[in-house]
């Protein structure tokens, strides 16, 4: 049996729901699902209840994962109209994510001067995340060059997207991005076949977005899970909330790739390793590495996986690659099925 050894994963988009929907996902099972993914580092985002807006719900969402989570994690401030230049949390948190778009929960954004203040104040050396879709992709690269400062934007999803953010890198614009797995293998076909179950914001794209993320991976930073678990009964019901999970499938997704040829393996480290620690200016954890079998055939389950909601935009898919060992810090965490850490032994990837 081949067995390669890859740095292990750093997944800088989860929602791990903890505290405030802990039916869907808690800081033990979202760890222990990004465990078996081979991820040891979770960037936690604020769309919770209560949203992580303030000192308050930083410090809960702190107690929380310090005693719960398996992996290391950082958070998200979120933007508010009211949180903007309060300078909340600039030392404890990985960044500061801003919704401009519609998404799941309360934290939209509405008012060009609300993004302007957060852009002016929001420290240079901290990264602005962004939930950005169409014109607001414009709207955030435009802000990024005005106030002189770097911007993620998250999830990319459109071929009119990513061929600008091509266009802003090329002219010096300090912009990074991420792409998820479901929108490099999934399109609005199969949200057209599945319901709910494919509703996610940004939504799945056509064809020629999906191809368009391919052909622009090279100027891609990271791809992020964007795991996003919600139960099955609420992906069934009359008012589906967007989101999927994810941390279990991308690691097999893209070994899968490479097994196609379709991305080598020195990119798919950059993607899930190297890239996403530069974006956020995270040291990933020393000594953490995973190992996989490239050669193993299997096919991709929700009931096998640990995530809460037990189900996968991907069932039934069949992949080439799989997670066998994890190991953080040098401790095997991971092996073949089983999570060996327990909750309460991740660190904060930000506070040391
Ligand atoms: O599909 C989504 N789900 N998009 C978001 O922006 C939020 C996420 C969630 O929290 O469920
Ligand atoms: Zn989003
Ligand atoms: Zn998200």
């Amino acid at each position: 049996m081949a067995t390669l050894t890859l740095p292990a994963l750093i997944d800088i988009h989860v929602h791990l729901r903890d505290p405030g929907a802990t039916h869907k996902e808690d800081f033990a099972t979202g760890t222990a699902a990004a465990l078996a993914g081979g991820v040891v580092a979770v960037l936690d985002m604020p769309n919770n209840t209560p949203p992580t807006t303030d000192e308050a719900a930083l410090r809960r969402k702190g107690e929380l994962a310090s005693t719960k989570a398996r992996c290391d994690f950082g958070f998200y401030l979120g933007a508010t109209v009211g949180n903007a230049g309060q300078s909340v949390g600039i030392h404890e948190v990985a960044g500061l994510k801003m919704y401009l778009n519609e998404t799941y929960g309360p934290l939209q954004l509405e008012a060009l001067s609300t993004v302007m203040a957060h852009f002016r104040h929001w420290p240079r050396g901290k990264p602005i995340a962004a939930h950005a879709e169409q014109l607001s992709t414009a709207v955030v690269i435009g802000l990024a060059q005005l106030y002189g400062r770097s911007a993620h934007i998250c999830h990319v999803s459109r071929k009119a997207e990513i061929e600008l953010i091509r266009h802003a890198k090329a002219n010096g614009a300090k912009i990074t991005c991420e792409v998820t797995p479901h929108h490099l293998f999934l399109t609005e076909q199969y949200a057209e076949r599945v319901g709910g179950f494919g509703h996610v914001k940004p939504a799945l794209g056509t064809p020629e977005d999906r191809e368009a993320l391919w052909a622009n991976l090279d100027i891609v930073d990271a791809v992020a899970s964007d795991h996003a678990p919600h139960t099955i009964e609420e992906k069934e019901s009359e008012t589906p909330p967007p989101g999927v999970p994810g941390l279990e499938t991308t690691l097999p997704l893209l070994l899968n790739a490479v097994a196609e040829g379709r991305l080598s393996v020195e990119r798919l480290v950059e993607l899930t390793h190297h890239g996403p620690a530069r974006v956020m200016g995270v040291r990933p954890p020393e000594e953490s590495y995973v190992e996989v079998d490239p050669d193993a055939r299997h096919l991709l389950h929700g009931a096998d996986l640990l995530t809460k909601c037990r189900w996968t935009p991907f069932e039934g898919m069949r992949v080439q690659g799989l997670v066998r060992s994890v190991y953080l810090r040098g401790t095997r965490v991971y092996e073949d099925g089983e999570v060996l850490a327990p909750p309460g032994s991740g660190r904060s990837l930000v506070l040391s």
